[in-house]
């Protein structure tokens, strides 16, 4: 693959029609199906248990005869035992620390670093970034793949690059000030603790040069999008991936649309199944995402269930299909007396009453044979109690009427929840600890 420095134009393949994509994605996907099974003994070992063979798959439907690939697996094989080329062709790691036991870890090679960088550049083109741009990026560098995804990705498309990678909120401040990039990328809660150190700054955000907002990581909602493009006066675009299938740029929002990231399915193929019987549904239908790399070399992954729920809906500004925002993990999903709820269900109801800031944090415990459920948030502004308990009692009703759980609702002092650098921990479940 050769290095090439993507222009501000669409690529063909962006441009290609749908029989042209399927075509390039099944030339690339039986030569995955092949190099997995040939060059990784996991794969080997899993397709023969499965009895299919990579010469099984005459067509792009044929994927739902293999076997899944989960986080289990990559753990089971830590460190390296997934790669499928010898460690001297791997030019880099990264590693997702996950809650519980052993990090999962993935590997490179100097195509997959090109492959990458060159879907995090038509990524940022997509959100409106040109070569000219200045790009902020505060998503964290490290094992974490934000940081150097997003780095890597702002160069190959001619941008210049600041790497602040996360924390030390006030010097984020003082270079966005100082340096004026147009561009930040970063997670959307710590792009709403950022937009607060400048108010505490004094410094009024419209007065900025920003105007693209490139969040994900994390899972934020239509409200914390118009929250977060009033706040700051710039446009707010979803940018979506996982370490596991390759880091930041699996999928992309295109700034003329702003109707859920488009996949980049040239080297990553969707299916969305039912989580609990593996069943491949139609396009449209909601259940488990699952990717399908169809050009990665060190570890190629093979129907990667991601835990994320969402749907697969027709492509709009590109060909390609989009995704829709993603309502959560399966992970995440909270059953509370029965009734499944995801913190971003919270955080809508939240934004939508006025008086509150969007900090917030969920508290689960069970108190006898009862779920209960209690969310801390803090007001906009110091006030009086009285006032506070009406703010309570007005969430309490939004969130019992559309969510349909009852809450115990604490209004606090700004700046009282902890603040995010990163993911935002929403979630404390005492049920589980
Ligand atoms: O979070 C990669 C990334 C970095 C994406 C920077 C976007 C920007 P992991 O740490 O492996 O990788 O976590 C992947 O994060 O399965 C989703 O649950 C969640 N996630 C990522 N992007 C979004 C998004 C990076 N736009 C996990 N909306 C994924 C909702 C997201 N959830």
């Amino acid at each position: 693959m050769t290095r090439e420095v993507i222009s501000d134009e669409l690529e063909s393949i962006e441009k290609a029609s749908i029989d042209e994509l399927r075509a390039v994605q099944l030339e690339r996907m039986q030569k995955s199906l092949h190099h997995a099974y040939e060059n990784s003994p996991h794969y080997r070992k899993a397709f023969d248990a499965h009895g299919v063979h990579p010469s099984d798959l005459k067509q792009l439907s044929d994927l739902s005869k293999f076997p899944f690939t989960t986080k289990q697996d990559l753990r089971e094989n830590y460190p390296f035992g997934m790669f499928a080329t010898p460690m001297d062709d791997i030019v880099r790691v990264h590693a997702s620390s996950g809650t519980t036991g052993q990090p999962t870890v993935v590997g490179y090679t100097q195509n997959d670093i090109d492959t990458w960088a060159n879907v995090v550049a038509r990524s940022i083109r997509a959100a409106g970034g040109r070569r000219k741009d200045m790009v902020h990026v505060a998503y964290g560098y490290g094992l974490f793949t934000g940081g150097l995804g997003a780095h890597y990705g702002a160069e190959r498309l001619g941008c210049t690059v600041i790497p602040m990678s996360g924390g030390q909120t006030e010097k984020q401040v003082q270079l966005i000030k100082d340096f004026n990039p147009n561009i930040i990328m970063v997670t959307p809660s710590y792009m709403l603790n950022i937009a607060d150190e400048m108010e505490r700054q004094g410094i009024d955000p419209h007065t900025l040069n920003l105007r693209l907002g490139i969040f994900g990581a994390e899972p934020w909602t239509g409200s914390m999008r118009e929250e977060l493009e009033q706040r700051l006066g710039i446009d707010a675009i979803d940018i979506y991936g996982l370490s596991e299938v390759m880091g930041p740029g699996v999928a992309m929002e295109c700034a003329e649309t702003k109707d859920g990231p488009t996949i980049w399915e040239d080297h990553f193929y969707p299916e969305i199944i039912n989580p609990e019987t593996g069943e491949v549904l139609p396009d449209g239908e909601e259940g488990e995402l699952v990717f399908t790399s169809l050009s990665k070399e060190a570890l190629p992954i093979i129907r990667y269930r991601t835990r994320d729920l969402t749907r697969l809906l027709p492509g709009t500004a590109r060909t390609m299909r989009r995704m829709d925002r993603i309502t959560g993990r399966s992970d995440d999903m909270l059953i509370i007396r029965g009734v499944n709820v995801f913190p971003t269900q919270i955080e809508e109801q939240i934004i939508g009453t006025e008086g509150l800031a969007p900090h917030y944090l969920i508290e689960v415990d069970r108190n006898g044979n009862l779920d209960t459920m209690s969310v801390q948030v803090e007001s906009q502004n110091v006030m009086a109690d009285e006032q506070k308990q009406g703010l309570a009692k007005e969430l309490q009703h939004h969130i019992k009427s559309i969510v349909g759980v009852s809450t115990r609702i604490e209004i606090v002092e700004p700046g009282s929840v902890p603040r995010s650098e990163g993911k935002a921990k929403r979630v404390i479940d005492h049920r589980k600890l």
